[in-house]
């Protein structure tokens, strides 16, 4: 019997970056993103056949470092005198490229964890106990989600069938995880502040465009959005950056789509890959013109 557990990518249009408080985790600025169901991690747990905890991503043994990191967060929520166990898990998302591998890795492995064993918990809880793993997963269990300063979690609805595609700039594992990157920018960045501001107004704005059914409007606040975030990397100290030439390159054509009439819009993460929002219905003609332009790999990002 296939007993692995699925979660998901999601994409953040308005970003999480920075945390208000480290426990519980809460974020500085309501953030919302769209989950992307072609991009998953698959997990599943089964007792370790060794005297030791053991993790395995596609077939990898993983260090001592990252079992630790890992069971330290298990053992905030599963019960204190347990088996050893061994964690299996495979990312249809390359790991740690900026492609929210985290964020499907954490739901799965939180979902995992239900099932064997059997804590028994609401999609409300474990959205709860997901966040403390690392925050935007929480946002991964709804098609889309908006995640509070507060801490709770609320679908959002929309009658606008959103969907992404990423053009591939480096699938190599980043250089400066998301976590520390974040961290640096909270305590030194000279802008982080107004990225804060200009967040909870995005949040705002992307909630009545997401209402008005107003694409124009939901990709333009996604694109702004993404660009701050970013600009309080190269303010940080020191200063540094995530995207590259490519990254620009991939930006450009986006831009130059736009301009001959195929509606799409950038994103970008803590990683130089360069995610491109559109309509699903327009998903043929735009996918036709961005490989005329763009010569590297494209991931198709929504069913
Ligand atoms: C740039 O959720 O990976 O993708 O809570 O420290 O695990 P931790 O951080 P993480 O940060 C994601 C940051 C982002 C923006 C976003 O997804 O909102």
């Amino acid at each position: 019997m296939d007993s692995y557990s699925i979660g998901y990518a999601n994409i953040a249009l308005v970003k999480y970056w920075g945390k208000k408080s480290k426990n519980p985790v809460l974020p500085f600025n309501p953030n919302l993103s769209l989950r992307l169901d072609n991009l998953y991690s698959k997990t599943k747990i089964e007792k370790s056949n060794s005297n030791e905890d053991e993790f395995y991503i596609n077939d990898e043994k993983q260090n001592f470092e990252e079992v630790t990191k890992i069971i330290s967060f298990i053992e905030k929520f599963v019960p204190k005198n347990r088996e050893k166990i061994k964690i299996i898990s495979y990312n249809a998302v390359p790991t740690a490229a900026g492609l929210s591998s985290s964020s499907s890795g954490t739901m799965a492995l939180v979902l995992a964890c239900n099932k064997y064993f059997n804590l028994n918990k609401t999609t409300e809880q474990l959205v709860q106990i997901a966040k403390e793993g690392s925050g935007s997963s929480c946002r991964s269990f709804y098609k889309m989600a908006s995640w509070l300063e507060d801490g709770s979690v609320e679908e959002i609805k929309t009658n606008l069938n959103l969907a992404m595609l990423v053009l591939v700039v480096d699938e190599n594992r980043k250089k400066i995880s998301s976590r520390n990157a974040m961290e640096l920018c909270v305590t030194t960045s000279t802008n982080f502040d107004y990225w804060v501001q200009k967040a909870k107004e995005d949040f705002v704005e992307m909630k009545n465009a997401l209402a008005e059914n107003n694409f124009s409007k939901i990709g333009k606040i996604t694109e702004s959005n993404a660009l701050a975030m970013h600009s309080t990397t190269k303010f940080a100290n020191p200063p540094f950056s995530f995207l590259t030439d490519d990254s620009y390159n991939a930006m450009e054509i986006v831009k130059k789509l736009r301009k001959n009439d195929y509606e799409c819009y950038f994103t970008m993460d803590a990683g130089p890959n360069v995610k491109v929002l559109y309509l699903k219905e327009n998903e043929e003609n735009i996918y036709r013109e961005i490989k005329k332009l763009w010569t590297k790999k494209i991931i198709m990002c929504t069913e």
